[in-house]
């Protein structure tokens, strides 16, 4: 597929096309193993595309940062959920833009769902993403797995081993099956080192 660059993501969105559907079972292992702080609870969801993952946690209860940096993402999301409230949707390259519009006092859940494996630096995304976690809060990365994805379209996917490297430093990772996608359920601090290897050829 290889959709890494911004004006690729752009053009897609652009021409109405999306991605794989919110499924039930991701639905019910994100209630069941990351809710709803009784206090309220504040999310941030990285490479939002449509929305549609960001309007099922907003249901939940949850205040929700989206980000994307595909504006035409963000322009279908915003119209597609014109009703759902507590969303900010920020355009932003998670990786180069200037973070400060993201809430200074953390997360209680960050969330990438079919993004992890796009990142151009995976380890240094990782440490900044886990140091914007509340101390209970939890890192949800849900994505395709290489054993699930015909070859050709092995890009998107993540193989064992660096499913391994996602996870290890984290004081518990949890791993679930959602129809053949990954949800890996990471809680903190983070210790990891960041290797050249997990960079993204670009
Ligand atoms: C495969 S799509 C998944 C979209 C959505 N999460 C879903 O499940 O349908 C990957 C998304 O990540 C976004 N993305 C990729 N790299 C990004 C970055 N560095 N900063 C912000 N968004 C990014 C793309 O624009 C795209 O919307």
């Amino acid at each position: 597929m290889g959709y890494t660059g911004r004006a690729e993501w752009r053009k897609h969105y652009a021409e109405g096309k999306g991605f794989r559907q919110l499924g039930d079972a991701e639905r019910a292992l994100l209630a069941a193993h990351t809710p709803v702080p009784e206090e309220g609870g504040r999310v941030l969801e990285v490479g939002c595309g449509t929305g549609e993952l960001t309007a099922y946690l907003a249901s939940l209860g949850y205040q929700v940062d989206a980000v994307d940096f595909a504006e035409s993402a963000l322009a279908r999301a915003q119209q597609e959920h014109a009703d759902t409230e507590g969303v900010r949707w920020l355009c932003l390259d998670i990786e180069r833009d200037d973070p400060r519009e993201l809430h200074g006092d953390g997360y209680d859940l960050v969330v990438m769902r079919l993004v992890y494996p796009f990142l151009r630096d995976r380890s240094r995304m990782l440490h900044s993403l886990a140091e914007r976690l509340s101390p209970a809060g939890a890192l949800v990365v849900i994505t395709p797995t290489a054993e699930h994805t015909p070859a050709e379209r092995r890009d998107i996917a993540l193989d064992e081993d660096e499913i391994k490297t996602l996870v290890a430093g984290w004081q518990r990772a949890e791993r679930f099956d959602a129809d053949e996608l990954a949800v890996l359920v990471l809680r903190g601090p983070c210790h990891s080192n960041t290797t050249e290897g997990e960079k993204r050829r670009l």
